[in-house]
């Protein structure tokens, strides 16, 4: 079903946050659409699960309500998994004709922000979930997924990889990603995708104290792969004058607007750096296939232990697989007793060229071992988002609420 009376995507004609519709009900349509009219535009109203993807994936979605039956609920429920995985950020609503308290559950353990089942008599269902799970997020934020990219010894590829996987993450989830560079002695990251800001984490991290939405991403570098950035400062910096309790407080702060950051981790054991290790969903620990990185790379493993770092926590990812006369993926995994998470093709042009351009490489060999490499990479990542709790965008919609 493709109703008319609703517009095809995209449409931003009339400024307001768009949502999305997947139902079989002409009724229930027409009567959502009238009811949020002042908040969301329901750019489409579809039963196809392909074109919801789609639709979810090439327009900025605030909010989508899937009208669930019995009949279809596995389907309903898979495509839910996969919206989850690729778009954290979307309020997803399920709708029940009639209370089900297992479909409620399943819904619940998914992610699904809330689930409506319109009662004769009640007269706004719809604009009241759109309001709580507003209200929700200003309490909590977007909570967004960490990952620390590091490796003790240097030239690893540690910025390559989070340069690229910044990237790779914004293509797979179309959420607000940000890339920060945390080596704040000096760091790479500006070179590599050269921002126009001279703002930094020093900067962000003075502050703090005032730094709302408008503030933060009016300062933010936001690059035209879609990636936001806070680079390290354009000049050799002094690092020691930051508290590790600072970097806690801008990595919480963070948390609120991006749902996925991505950190460049200096090549150091400091408390800077292990408070921002604490504060990360994920650590992805670089090795070269080489005898010093392996050597070098187990006794990172090892000290994560005495840390009690849970195993999935640590995600190992062997960079610059199969250069000549390296070793085996297989030795590498013997060796450090930890399987690997991903591997990186070794493609010394190509992120040559990329960084000469100032993009990922990706903008510029799409189809190279490399890229495919670290989209999939970015894809097992984000797939595991999908059991921790509900999580969004802030809109300046919540302005709307709280003015009303
Ligand atoms: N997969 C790869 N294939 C080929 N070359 C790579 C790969 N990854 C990184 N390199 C190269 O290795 C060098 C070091 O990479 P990068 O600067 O990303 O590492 P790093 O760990 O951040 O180093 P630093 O110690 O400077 O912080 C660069 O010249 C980069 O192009
Ligand atoms: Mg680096």
């Amino acid at each position: 079903m493709h109703t008319d009376i609703l517009p095809t995507i995209p449409d931003t004609g009339s400024g307001l946050a768009r949502g999305l519709l997947f139902s079989r009900n002409a009724t229930l349509a027409a009567t959502l659409t009238e009811e949020l009219r002042l908040v969301l535009r329901i750019v489409l109203v579809t039963d196809s699960y392909q074109e919801l993807l789609r639709a979810a994936h090439e327009t900025d979605i605030l909010a989508l309500f899937i009208h669930m039956t019995p009949e279809n609920a596995r389907q309903d429920m898979d495509c839910i998994v996969q919206l989850r995985r690729t778009h954290p950020g979307i309020h997803i609503h399920m709708i029940l004709d009639r209370k089900d308290p297992d479909l409620l559950l399943e819904g619940l353990r998914l992610g699904v922000r809330d689930c409506i089942v319109p009662a004769a008599g009640e007269a706004t269902p719809f604009l009241q979930a759109v309001q709580r799970s507003l209200n929700r997020e200003e309490e909590t934020g977007c909570d967004g997924f960490v990952y620390g990219c590091y490796s003790l010894k240097g030239g690893q590829g540690v910025t390559t990889l989070s340069v690229n996987l910044a990237d790779r993450i914004h293509q797979v989830t179309g959420g607000r990603v940000l890339l920060a560079d945390l080596n704040l002695f000096m760091g790479d990251v500006r070179t590599m995708l050269p921002p126009a800001t001279e703002f930094s984490p020093f900067d962000l991290i003075r502050d703090i104290a005032r730094m709302d939405e408008n503030l933060l991403f009016s300062s933010l570098v936001h690059h035209p792969c879609g990636v936001h950035v806070l680079p390290s400062a354009a000049e050799v910096s002094d690092a020691e004058q930051v508290h590790r309790d600072q970097i806690a407080s801008m990595i919480r702060l963070l948390k609120r607007y991006f749902t996925h950051i991505v950190i460049d981790l200096p090549h150091d054991l400091s408390e800077r750096t292990l408070t921002a290790m604490e504060s990360a969903d994920r650590i992805l620990v670089l090795v070269e296939p080489g005898l010093l990185s392996v050597k070098s790379t187990q006794k990172v493993l090892n000290f994560f232990r005495e840390l009690n770092y849970s195993e999935e926590k640590i995600a190992l990812v062997l960079n610059r697989c199969h250069s000549k006369g390296a070793l085996h993926p297989e030795d590498v995994e013997m060796v450090l007793k930890q399987p690997l998470f991903a591997t990186v093709a070794n493609d010394w042009s190509a992120l040559e060229q990329a960084y000469g351009k100032g993009e990922p490489v990706a903008a510029m060999h799409p189809r190279r071992r490399i890229t495919r490499d670290l989209h999939s990479l970015a894809e097992r990542l984000t797939a595991m988002t999908e059991n921790r709790p509900q999580r969004g965008f802030r809109t300046w919609l919540h302005g709307l609420f709280s003015r009303s």
